[in-house]
């Protein structure tokens, strides 16, 4: 182990009430913790569209916000109608193989896309049932009634045509014993539903404790939303992509099918896009990526898209996952880059919104087997890559083209080599 310096032994992070403080005295302390220096400080307390005062109600302890770049995908055209496919990503090449791929899509008629109701599932767990099965029946023969009273906690979704619509209740086995698991299917309309689906399944406690005794423990909304599916297809012409490039890109799905270390980083790619939307429309995308990875391994691990060739020897490409988003209500409606992300999309649905989501992951994940089984993803990244490197070694305007060009030429793309070309300008 290193040797402790003095200020180590000082330094605790349980800070009694930190939350209590100003923001100002929460940074001076993270300030004297880390060793900030002034302008760091500043970075951190840098206004952007997010206002600190609004940040500062979204989550606990804000010290700032954060930033990422929010770029525009080109060249959707889904059920007939065009988009500009926002993304907020970090990483290179996303948004310019999306749209590449959404441009190839189009020669035929770009992707035709689908998707569920938005019924959301909330689970209900009860323990000590005694006989699981009579307890089932109880609960199955009281659905409609169990609708209604989950109805009445929330009436507010009833306004917006969604509200509780069905129960469905099942037993597990468990090392501590058998458990009666219900689900309560809620249409959550154009919201991902979290709040409300929740507010519902609390609200039903005492009524399952009295109709199948037992106890009632977690109540809480599943991010497996099976109810929940969007859908997407596209066809990826021949004559645009080659018949070689069919063939390899068959070969890359056989890969992601038989092979779960492939296939978690062929679904990674698809979820590149899928996140990437949600990010720009301030959607949940740790609930996506569960509910994605979940269903991708409900009959073992498996790709979320799927690969063949038309008779006419095209490629086809189809998707089908659960995509959980809204376009009201949570962190959406606060912070001014999700309204204008979703207002960029022009979507009118969280079921349209989903419907692009969907083919922009098939999009994605077309870009990148087309890529990985042809020349490769490195030229492309490592392009985009020497221009961060150019940036941090501090080149500016039409110097970061030239150098990275530079770099790229010479196989030489690093930070000291990029100073250099700078000082020598
Ligand atoms: C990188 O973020 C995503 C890829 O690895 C996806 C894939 O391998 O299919 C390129």
């Amino acid at each position: 182990m290193d040797r402790l310096e003095s200020s180590d032994l000082v330094k605790t992070s349980a800070i009694f009430g930190f939350y209590r403080l100003s923001m100002d005295e929460k940074l001076k302390l993270v300030k004297e913790f880390a060793g900030l220096s002034e302008e760091e400080l500043k970075l951190l307390k840098k206004e952007g569209a997010l206002k600190l005062e609004i940040a500062d109600k979204m989550i606990e302890n804000v010290i700032g916000t954060s930033q990422l770049p929010f770029g525009i995908a080109t060249s959707f055209l889904i059920n007939g109608k065009d988009y500009l496919v926002p993304m907020v990503i970090e990483e290179p090449s996303i948004v310019a193989a999306a749209s590449n791929a959404a441009k190839i899509a189009r020669e035929k008629y770009g992707f035709k896309a689908s998707s569920d109701e938005p019924i959301m599932i909330g689970q209900i767990q009860i323990l000590n049932v005694g006989n699981a099965e009579s307890a089932i029946k109880k609960i199955i023969e009281k659905k409609a009634e169990i609708v209604s009273i989950a109805n009445e906690i929330d009436p507010s979704l009833k306004k917006y045509g969604g509200g509780a619509v069905d129960v469905e209740a099942r037993s597990v086995k468990t090392a501590r014993g058998i458990m009666v698991i219900v689900h309560l299917l809620v249409n959550v309309s154009n919201a991902l539903g979290a709040n409300k689906v929740n507010t519902m399944c609390e609200g039903l406690t005492p009524y399952f404790e009295e109709l199948v005794g037992g106890t009632v423990r977690l109540r809480i909304l599943s991010n497996l939303a099976t109810h929940r599916v969007a859908r997407s297809e596209a066809i990826f012409p021949k004559k645009i992509i080659g018949e070689t490039a069919v063939e390899n890109i068959l070969d890359a799905y056989e890969f992601a099918k038989n092979d779960i270390y492939r296939c978690a980083t062929h679904n990674k790619g698809i979820m590149n896009g899928i996140i990437a939307v949600a990010t720009a429309t301030g959607n949940d995308t740790r609930a996506l990526e569960a509910g994605a990875h979940a269903y991708a391994s409900m009959d073992g691990y498996k790709p979320l898209t799927r690969w063949e060739k038309t008779k006419d020897g095209d490629l086809k490409g189809s998707i089908e996952l659960p995509i959980a988003v809204g376009i009201v209500g949570g962190s959406i409606s606060v912070n001014p880059i999700s309204k204008i992300g979703l207002r960029i999309l022009g979507v009118k649905t969280a079921r349209e919104l989903s419907e692009v989501m969907a083919s922009v992951g098939l999009a994605q994940n077309f870009a990148a087997i087309y890529a990985l089984s042809t020349e490769g993803i490195q030229r492309g990244h490592m392009e985009l890559h020497a221009r961060n490197i150019a940036v941090i070694a501090g080149a500016k305007g039409n110097e970061v083209d030239r150098i990275a060009e530079r770099l790229v030429k010479e196989k030489n793309i690093t930070l000291g080599r990029a100073k250099e070309l700078l000082v020598k300008r």
